[in-house]
């Protein structure tokens, strides 16, 4: 049996809105995912509910939406560690072409479990004779029943129909699931990976992004850029964007921004840009050089701020971190800037028009 969650015994627990508290959420979301899952000082991860599966020869991942940027997110923390990886959107996802066998791991990534469209990807990895996993937010869900194997990112209930913590939650299971299939781990990685909540709670607490929205308000489009970990995070931030303030937003590789959007940029379309301080970090502040050039008001969202500073209008700091961390908590400045512009535009920021939390339609 599905569980469904009961939006009333919920409750907004004194927010405006549900947005808002799951944003708030997400320490004590990712202390829950990461309970007895990690042992630090034998930099390992044990997730007992995947005994038996063995390291794969490649894996799949197939979702939707924000989960798809979380699918994009964990197919570099794969192939980081030395195992091919691939991200489909799942409605593109055609297990009889893309070759697979019971060495391919197919991930079907989804918060719900029911979305239509990653059951259907599912299923086509499943009659395939794929190895499968569903990494998911409710237990029994569709996808944990039709796969092999689940995972349960413990998010908790999430009723805001824009994903927040059930993304992070889902970075992450992916986090751990890639450093468990692949062997022993960087004691750093695991470490940071524990102080996550601590560095998310130090953006709650301090986040400046507030202030800035009422500065940001009039623009023809907004633009999000980064590279490697922070590349999905750039989509994932223009999607809350669009998704809650219907505001036309767009998320690039930075390297992408030359090869068209650039023409785009104008003193009337805001940048923010995803700056690591330890991966790429000279060329995504070159990207930011040649919008920069062309008037752009530029947002740094940065653990580099002092690095970063005479290249952006604004900057949005979070704490120093491994480079696969940093674009977690790099996203919950993006999460907490969607919600107040919308929420300066007065949208109904938990029930957007024309979308919905599940769609079980294909
Ligand atoms: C809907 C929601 C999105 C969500 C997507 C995938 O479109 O509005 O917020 O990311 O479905 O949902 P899932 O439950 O599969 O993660």
């Amino acid at each position: 049996e599905t569980i469904e969650w009961d939006p009333e015994a919920v409750g907004k627990s004194g927010y405006d809105h549900y947005m808002r508290k799951e944003i708030a959420e997400q320490p004590r979301a990712i202390r829950d995912c990461l309970r007895g899952r990690v042992e630090e000082l034998a930099a390992s991860v044990s997730l007992p509910e995947l005994e038996g599966l063995e390291e794969p020869s490649s894996v799949q991942l197939v979702a939707c939406g924000t989960s798809y940027h979380a699918g994009l997110f964990g197919e570099r923390l794969f192939q980081r560690r030395g195992i091919p990886a691939q991200t489909f959107v799942a409605s593109e996802y055609d297990a009889g072409s893309v070759p697979v066998d019971e060495d391919t791991l197919v991930v079907a990534v989804t918060q719900s479990g029911e979305t239509a469209d990653t059951m259907q990807a599912l299923r086509g990895a499943n009659r395939a004779g794929a190895t499968t996993l569903a990494v998911t937010n409710v237990v029994a869900s569709s996808a944990a029943r039709e796969a092999e194997y689940a995972c349960y990112v413990r998010a908790g209930p999430e009723i805001s129909v824009a994903a927040t913590k059930s993304f992070a939650s889902q970075q992450v299971t992916l986090s751990l699931l890639a450093s468990a299939l692949a062997g022993p781990q960087s004691h750093e990685f695991l470490r940071e990976l524990r102080r996550l909540p601590d560095y998310i709670q130090a953006v709650l607490d301090r986040s400046s992004v507030r202030d800035l929205v009422g500065e940001l308000l009039d623009a023809d489009a907004y633009f999000f850029v980064g590279r490697g970990y922070n590349a999905p995070v750039a989509l994932e931030g223009a999607l809350k964007l669009k998704e809650i303030s219907y505001r036309h937003a767009e998320g690039f590789p930075a390297g992408e921004l030359k090869h068209g959007p650039l023409a785009l940029v104008t003193a009337e379309t805001p940048v923010f840009a995803l700056v690591s301080g330890r991966e790429h970090t000279a060329e995504t502040i070159g990207n930011v050089k040649e919008v920069q050039a062309r008037r752009a008001p530029v947002v740094a969202v940065t653990d580099v701020p002092e690095t970063v500073e005479r290249h952006a209008e604004f900057v949005l700091e979070v704490p120093e971190t491994h480079p696969a961390v940093m674009p977690i908590v790099a996203n919950v400045q993006l999460q907490l800037l969607a919600y107040w512009l919308a929420n300066a535009l007065g949208r109904p920021i938990d029930k957007p028009r024309n979308l919905a939390k599940s769609v079980t339609v294909r």
